[in-house]
C-alpha cells in the first residue's frame, strides 16, 4: 500500500529515461528499491507468514533463549544500529549510511560455541567431500596467478583457536580463508552479514590507452552523491585514496577469489557491460566488485582524484560540464537487502542470524543507465564505425552481424535459468535455435562467440550449445571424478545397498563407457589415485544424458561454421558451465580463443573455475547425507563414521563447495580447475571497446582473421551511435514490466568469497529435458534471491 503511491512516479521516470539518459541509473536504482520493498508484501518474493509476521518469528524462537543480543562490554552495542538501520531504511528507499550498517553488523558478540560448531561443520564437509581438498594444500604452479597453498585442516584449527572481536569478524575471517582457494564454487558466508550491500556512487573500468593502464569512470550514481554527473563519465581516475588508481584496484583484486588468474580477477573488479537477461534491448553496466561489496569496506569514504583533461581535449567541441580536475571524497552507502522485517538488533538476529533464519536476500539493480547515457561519449569514440546489426535477441543470448556481412557474433550471457516470472517465457533452447537460424539466414560464415562475464548455469544447456556448433560431439563430453573418502565410499555403498528415502548424491551418475547409470558402488570403491594427488578418487563418471541434445545431434557436415572460422572471446570470467563449454570447444575442436582486459602484455586464461559441480545448499546437502547415513548407522561400520558426518551449520552459515572435478578433454588425467589454458590472442580494453561491443568485435575479427574494420562515412551511419540500445525500435514493452524486470534481474552482489558464481546446477531426478528445465526453474524459485546474490 505504502509503495503503490510511488509506482506511477517510477513509470513516469522510466518512460523519459531515453531522453534523460543521465538520470537512468538513479531511476533504476530507486524503482528497484521501491519495488523490492513492495515485494515484501506481495509479488514474486512473497515469504511465508513465519517471516513476515514478526510475532510468528518470535514464536519460532520462543523456546530458544536468544543469547548475546545485548552486550554490556562493547561500546558499539550501546547504540542499537540495527534499529537505526531499520528506521532509516524505511525512509530512504533502503539506503542506509555506512556507519549504521557497519554498527549493526558489529553489534553481535562473538560466541565460541558458534565458532566451534561452524568450524566443525565446514571441516566435516570439506574433508570428506571437497574434491580439491588435497590439491589446495600444494597447488601446481600457475602462470599469472597468485594462488598460494591453503592447508584447510591447519587453517581451520587456527581459527578455532582464535577469539574474535565480534561475531561478524569470525564469519568474515572464515569466509576469507575459504576465498583463498580461489575456487568460486567453494565459499563460506553467513547470511546474517549479507543483509546490506555496500556500494560506491562511482564505478570504474580499466583500459590500456596511450601506452599505459588507466582507470576511467564507467558510471555514476548521482542519486547517492549530488556532486556527481555524467560529465565525469570516461574521465580518468588518476588516484584513489592518494595512490595511483590502477595499483589500488589491482591490489584489491589480488586477494579475491573470482579466478586463479590475476588478469581475470582484475577484470571482475572493474565495471562491465552485461547482457540484459530480460531479453530487453538494453544492456546494463554492473558496478564491478571494487565498487560493490558485502564485507564492511575498511573506511567510510574513498577519495577519487578525477582528471577530465584528456577527455575534453580529444573532443574540443563538447563543453566540459565538470571541472577538469576534481578530488571527491565519496561515501559508501549500504543497501538494505533484507527480505523480512526487523526493528532492532533482537529482531534482526532472529530473522537473519539464527538457525532457522531466512536464507535469501533481496537483489538490486545497480546497473546504471542504458546506453543512451553515453551517446555523446560514443559519438566521440566510434570514429565513423558502424554498430553491428542485431539479428536476434533473447534473455540468454543475442546475435549480431558485423557490417562485413559475413562475421556473426553469438553473445551468450548465461546458461542459468532466467529469474523472471511471467515475462519472457523464451526457453534457452529456442533462444539458441532461433539465433542460429537468424545467423544462417543472414549468411554468416565466421563466428565470434562472446562469453565475456558468463558465469555458467545448467550443464545440459552448455552441452546444447556445444552440440549445436558441432552436431556430432560425443555423447559424454564432460568427464568427472569424485573424492573417494571413507565417508563418501560408505554413503555410495549405502546408496545401492539399501532403499533410500532421499535422492543420494551418489546416485544417478553415468558410466561414460557404457552410457548407463551406475548401479553399484564399484565406480568409487576401491577408487583410484591420480598423479600428483593425495587420497583416492572415483572412477570416471559423467552426467546424466541431456535429452534435448538429441535434437541437435547429427553430422558435423551440418555445422554452420568451420572450426577455423570460430573464435571465443572472453574476459576470462567465463566460469563453471561456461568454462566447461569453452574448454571443450578449444580442446576438442581447436577453436581459437581471445581474452580481453587484465594486465597489458600478460597472458591470461580464457576461462575460470570449470570446477565440476557444486553443492550450493548445505542445509539440503547435510540432510541428504544424514538420511543416507541413517540407512547404515545400525550395521556396525556406521559407528566409526559417525564423527565424520557433518552437522548443519549454526546461525545461518552457508557453505558451498565443489564436489566433483571435471577432467580435461585433451589431458584426461588432469583436472581442468588446475590446468591453466591461456588464450591465443590477447587484447586490451579501450574506452571504445568497453562502451561499444561492436567495435570490440570488429577488432577481434581483425586480430584473428586480419579483416580490418571499414569506417563508414558519417552520412552512411544512419544508426545512432549508441551501441547496444535499440531503444527507438526495441520492444521495451510495458513500462511496468521493465521495471519489474529490472528489479528481479539486476546486479548481483559480488564478494570476496565469490559466491557470485553461477554454479553448475545439479538438477535432481530429471526425466526429460523439459522437465529438467522446469525443475531448474522450480529450484530457482525457491532459492532465487539467495542464489541471485550468491551466484553469477
Ligand atoms: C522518517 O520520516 C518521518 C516522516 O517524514 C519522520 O517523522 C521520521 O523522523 C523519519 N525517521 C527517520 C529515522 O529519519
Ligand atoms: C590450538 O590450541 C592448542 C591448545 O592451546 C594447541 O595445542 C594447538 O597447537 C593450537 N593449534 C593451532 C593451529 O594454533
Ligand atoms: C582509512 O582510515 C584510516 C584511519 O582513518 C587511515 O589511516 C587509512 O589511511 C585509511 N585508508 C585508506 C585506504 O584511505
Ligand atoms: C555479469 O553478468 C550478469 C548477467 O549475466 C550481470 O547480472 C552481472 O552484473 C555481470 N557482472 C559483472 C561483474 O560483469
Ligand atoms: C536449502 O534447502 C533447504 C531444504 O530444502 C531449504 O529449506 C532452503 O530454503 C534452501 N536454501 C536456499 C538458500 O535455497
Amino acid at each position: 500500500m505504502v509503495f503503490s503511491a510511488t509506482l506511477p512516479a517510477c513509470h513516469h521516470s522510466r518512460q523519459v529515461k531515453k531522453s534523460l539518459g543521465a538520470q537512468a541509473s538513479r531511476i533504476i536504482l530507486l524503482c528497484a528499491a521501491v519495488l523490492s520493498a513492495q515485494a515484501r508484501v506481495s509479488g514474486p518474493n512473497r515469504l511465508s507468514p513465519e517471516y513476515t509476521d514478526l510475532t510468528k518469528a518470535f514464536e519460532r524462537f520462543s523456546t530458544e533463549p536468544i543469547v548475546n543480543v545485548v552486550s554490556t562490554t562493547s561500546p558499539a552495542s550501546q547504540v542499537d544500529y540495527c534499529a537505526q538501520a531499520a528506521a532509516i531504511s524505511q525512509n530512504s528507499s533502503g539506503i542506509v549510511p555506512y556507519h549504521v550498517a557497519k554498527g549493526c553488523y558489529q553489534h553481535f558478540d562473538f560466541d565460541p560455541r558458534i565458532r566451534d560448531d561452524t568450524i566443525d561443520g565446514v571441516r566435516a564437509n570439506l574433508e570428506s567431500f571437497y574434491v580439491f581438498y588435497d590439491i589446495a594444500k600444494s597447488p601446481p604452479p600457475m602462470e599469472n596467478s597468485d594462488l598460494g597453498p591453503v592447508d584447510l585442516a591447519q587453517s581451520l584449527d587456527a581459527i578455532k583457536n582464535t577469539t574474535f572481536e565480534n561475531d561478524y569478524t569470525f564469519h568474515s575471517t572464515l569466509g576469507g580463508l575459504i576465498a583463498k582457494l580461489q575456487d568460486p564454487h567453494t565459499t563460506y558466508k553467513n547470511m546474517c552479514y549479507q543483509q546490506f550491500l555496500f556500494i560506491q556512487p562511482i564505478s570504474t573500468y580499466g583500459v590500456f590507452e596511450d601506452g599505459r593502464q588507466q582507470v576511467k569512470v564507467a558510471t555514476v550514481l548521482d542519486k547517492l552523491d549530488q556532486r556527481l554527473s555524467t560529465g565525469f563519465v570516461d574521465c580518468e581516475v588518476t588516484h584513489i585514496d592518494g595512490l595511483p588508481a590502477f595499483d589500488v584496484v589491482a591490489e584489491f583484486a589480488k586477494t579475491k577469489s573470482y579466478s586463479k588468474d590475476r588478469g581475470v580477477r582484475l577484470n571482475k573488479a572493474f565495471s562491465y557491460l552485461a547482457h540484459d537477461r530480460t531479453g530487453s534491448s538494453y544492456d546494463r553496466y554492473s558496478l564491478g566488485t571494487f565498487a560493490q561489496r558485502s564485507k564492511i569496506p575498511p573506511n567510510g569514504t574513498v577519495e577519487y582524484k578525477i582528471d577530465c583533461t584528456s577527455k575534453y581535449d580529444s573532443d574540443p567541441a563538447s563543453a566540459p560540464t565538470v571541472p577538469m580536475q576534481s578530488t571527491l571524497d565519496l561515501a559508501w552507502s549500504a543497501l538494505d537487502a533484507t527480505m523480512a522485517p526487523y526493528y532492532d538488533a533482537t529482531s534482526y538476529r532472529i530473522q537473519f542470524c539464527s538457525d532457522d533464519s531466512i536464507q535469501t536476500v533481496k537483489k538490486f539493480v545497480l546497473d546504471s543507465a542504458s546506453a543512451d547515457d553515453f551517446s555523446a561519449v560514443k559519438a566521440r569514440l566510434h570514429e565513423g564505425r558502424k554498430k553491428a546489426r542485431e539479428i536476434y535477441r533473447g534473455p540468454y543470448a543475442s546475435f549480431h552481424m558485423l557490417n562485413d556481412g559475413t562475421t556473426a557474433v553469438f553473445r551468450l550471457g548465461t546458461e542459468s535459468p532466467n529469474k523472471l516470472k511471467g515475462e519472457n517465457h523464451f526457453g534457452f533452447y529456442s533462444n539458441i535455435d532461433d539465433g542460429f537460424a537468424a545467423m544462417e539466414e543472414a549468411g554468416a560464415t565466421k563466428l565470434i562467440i562472446d562469453l565475456q562475464n558468463n558465469s555458467g548455469g545448467i550443464i545440459c544447456w552448455g552441452r546444447y550449445v556445444l552440440q549445436t556448433l558441432f552436431p556430432d560431439t560425443v555423447e559424454s563430453p564432460y568427464i568427472y571424478t569424485l573424492k573417494a573418502s571413507p565417508l563418501a565410499q560408505a554413503l555410495a555403498k549405502a546408496t545401492f545397498t539399501y532403499t533410500q528415502k532421499t535422492s543420494s548424491p551418489y546416485a544417478g551418475l553415468v558410466d561414460p563407457n557404457t552410457g548407463d547409470e551406475v548401479s553399484d558402488e564399484s565406480w568409487i570403491i576401491p577408487g583410484t589415485s591420480l598423479p600428483g594427488r593425495e587420497g583416492y578418487f572415483s572412477n570416471k563418471v559423467t552426467d546424466r544424458y541431456c535429452p534435448a541434445v538429441d535434437d541437435v545431434s547429427g553430422s558435423n557436415d551440418d555445422a554452420l561454421f568451420e572450426p577455423e572460422n570460430i573464435v571465443i572471446l572472453t574476459n576470462g570470467f567465463c566460469g563453471s558451465t561456461c568454462a566447461v563449454l569453452a574448454l571443450q570447444l578449444h580442446e576438442r575442436y581447436g577453436i581459437r580463443t581471445a581474452a580481453i582486459g587484465g594486465y597489458h602484455g600478460q597472458s591470461m586464461a580464457f576461462t575460470s573455475f570449470p570446477g565440476g559441480a557444486v553443492q550450493a545448499n548445505n542445509t539440503l546437502w547435510v540432510s541428504r547425507i544424514q538420511q543416507v547415513y541413517q540407512t547404515i548407522s545400525g550395521d556396525g561400520q556406521g559407528q566409526s563414521l559417525e564423527k565424520m558426518i557433518p552437522q548443519p551449520l549454526p546461525a545461518n552459515g552457508q557453505l558451498a563447495f565443489t564436489f566433483r572435478q571435471v577432467l580435461s578433454a585433451s589431458h584426461p588425467d588432469q583436472v581442468s580447475e588446475y590446468l591453466r589454458m591461456p588464450s591465443e590472442f590477447r587484447m586490451d580494453y579501450t574506452s571504445a571497446r568497453f562502451r561499444m561491443p561492436s567495435i570490440l568485435w570488429e577488432d577481434v575479427r581483425h586480430e584473428v582473421w586480419g579483416v580490418a574494420p571499414v569506417p563508414t562515412s558519417s552520412s552512411d551511419n544512419e544508426e545512432d551511435t549508441g551501441e547496444e540500445e535499440t531503444g527507438e525500435t526495441g520492444e521495451a514493452g510495458d513500462p511496468e514490466d521493465e521495471i519489474e524486470s529490472a528489479m528481479s534481474i539486476g546486479e548481483e552482489e559480488e564478494e570476496e568469497q565469490q559466491a557470485e558464481m553461477e554454479s553448475i546446477v545439479v538438477v535432481e531426478d530429471e526425466e526429460s529435458d523439459e522437465e529438467m528445465e522446469r525443475a531448474a526453474e522450480e529450484a530457482d524459485r525457491e532459492d532465487a534471491e539467495w542464489m541471485q546474490r550468491r551466484f553469477e
